[in-house]
């Protein structure tokens, strides 16, 4: 199976040049000016687009039970979506329930996954803590390809990890080269706020948003952030959302600490006026943890994308329908939390960051695939146009527009977050492997195409991360006699 690319501008996140790109048996095996045809060559014209690598989804929830339902969508409508959108690659959450063995989710995962169309990756929560987690936790780096250990501040009576299991977990991955990603937001306050607002007769979305405010968040950023500074190792942040987490993600780089944080496109374009939208399952479908903040806390999350501080932009593609948010009708507390953005992912930041100008192409590509190519691990087999690389790739049209359309989309829901809003710069084709997966809005993707990705574990050096050991080298004081 060999394509010759012709025609394109290739964009990475360093460098874009006009070249044209060889693919060969799912991978790139030349770039270059005005490249020969091999004999029997499928010629795609990639004239007036942008040929980027495929981007790359670090946080989906496919078909996870999750507050008494299952999200629509599953491995194979999820990655599906993903490819109409560009994104070629999803890592999504292995939640083993409280008590569960992470081998056994594991392998519940990978049966789950047997119908993605896309490529995936797991990152693996520890939602428990004894010594069969402590070893099994060495089995999934080792033997799995898991390199990241998700820890939930939050989901308080569910998934909720305290500070003692979080110290254990991470000084766990420093010794195995693995790196924890955390859902910042303190479990504890949050659900006294919850238990104030309901008493207070707040029992609709509004009341998701007051009991989950910036302060919650911010606080739990900056206690990871540094309990990961005391156990060594380096820490990710998922679905940033508000100016305090940032602050405390900016604050630690610079002070030379290995964190990375993520906001979703969600909160890059959509605001906290969602939850007082007059119509209750408006705003129910918009109901996510962390909530959407205000302009101000969006003004934040750009800045950090164009600053370097902020690395990835993701979705957390937790899609529930209209009917399962309903199960929420008369307690906030109740409506699932999640929202969908796989398909809309590139397009909305296109729109939202490129064409406004916020972000050049190259940053685009820098925070959708390459960055976090690096940051788990798996570049430049992933996130790059470059020879040897997989052939996952978008062939990106700068100038074609559409309106989002919950009527049109691929994922399962019956809504769409971003409804109505026109997009220019879309897929005009995706690539996986080599493979057409899209092309001028026909969806080609099959069930079961998709590949695990196995990522190797990091090196001591990227873990060696402790500020604070320095401060802290066991020496011991010489002291004189104390005679009483
Ligand atoms: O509301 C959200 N984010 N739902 C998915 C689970 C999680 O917290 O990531
Ligand atoms: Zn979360
Ligand atoms: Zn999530």
């Amino acid at each position: 199976m060999t394509k010759l690319i012709r025609g394109g501008t290739v964009v990475n996140h360093d460098h874009s040049q006009r070249v044209d790109v060889l693919v060969r048996d799912g991978a790139i095996v030349a770039i270059g000016d005005n490249l020969e045809a091999p004999a029997g060559a499928e010629i795609i014209d990639a004239g007036g687009c942008y040929v980027m690598p495929g981007g790359i989804d670090p946080h989906t929830h496919l078909e996870l039970t999750f507050m008494g339902t299952v999200t629509a969508d599953d491995f194979e409508w999820g990655t599906k979506a993903a490819l109409s959108g560009g994104t070629t690659m999803v890592v999504d959450m292995c939640i083993p329930s409280p008590g569960q063995s992470l081998l056994a989710a594991y392998q519940d995962w990978r049966r789950k996954a047997e119908g993605a169309a896309g490529d995936y990756g797991f990152h693996m929560a520890i939602s428990w803590w004894d010594k069969q987690v402590f070893d099994e936790m060495e089995t999934c780096v080792k033997t799995y390809g898991i390199n990241t250990f998700k820890h939930f501040m939050a989901y308080k009576g569910a998934l909720m990890v305290n500070d003692d299991q979080m110290y254990n977990s991470f000084q766990r991955c420093a010794a195995l080269g693995a790196m924890p990603i955390i859902h910042a937001e303190n479990g504890d306050v949050v659900w006294h706020l919850q238990q104030h607002y309901l008493a207070a007769g707040v029992t609709g979305p509004e009341g998701h948003a007051y009991s989950r405010p910036p302060l919650v968040e911010g606080e739990a950023t900056n206690r990871a952030i540094m309990i990961a500074d005391m156990a060594g190792c380096p820490v990710y942040i998922v679905h940033t959302s508000c100016r305090e987490a940032h602050d405390a993600i900016a604050r630690a780089r610079a002070a030379g600490q290995r964190v990375y944080g993520e906001p979703l496109i969600q909160f890059l374009v959509l605001d906290e006026d969602e939850y007082r939208h007059k119509d209750w399952e408006h705003a129910a479908r918009r109901v996510m943890s962390p909530p959407f903040r205000s302009k101000d806390h969006q003004a934040s999350l750009w800045a950090g994308l164009q600053s370097g501080s902020l690395q990835v932009v993701a979705t957390d593609h937790c899609a529930f329908t209209s009917e399962q948010k309903r199960l929420g009708r008369n307690d906030f507390t109740k409506i699932p939390n999640g929202t969908g953005g796989l398909e809309d992912r590139l397009p909305m930041l296109w729109t939202a960051g490129v064409n406004t100008g916020r972000l050049t192409k190259e940053e685009f590509v820098a925070v959708t695939s390459a960055n976090i190519a690096r940051i788990l691990n798996v570049f430049p087999k992933k996130g790059a146009v470059a020879v040897g690389s997989d052939a996952d790739l978008v062939i990106w049209d700068p100038t074609a527009s559409k309106t989002i359309s919950a009527k049109k989309q691929i994922s399962r829901i019956d809504y769409n977050v971003f409804e109505g809003y026109r997009c220019t710069g879309l897929p005009r084709a995706t690539l996986l492997r080599g493979a057409i997966t899209w092309l001028d809005g026909d969806l080609r993707a099959e069930a079961g195409a998709g590949q695990y990705v196995p990522r190797d574990p990091f090196p001591a050096v990227h873990v060696a991360n402790a500020t604070w050991r320095e401060l802290t080298a066991p020496q011991p004081v010489a002291r004189a006699e104390v005679t009483p």
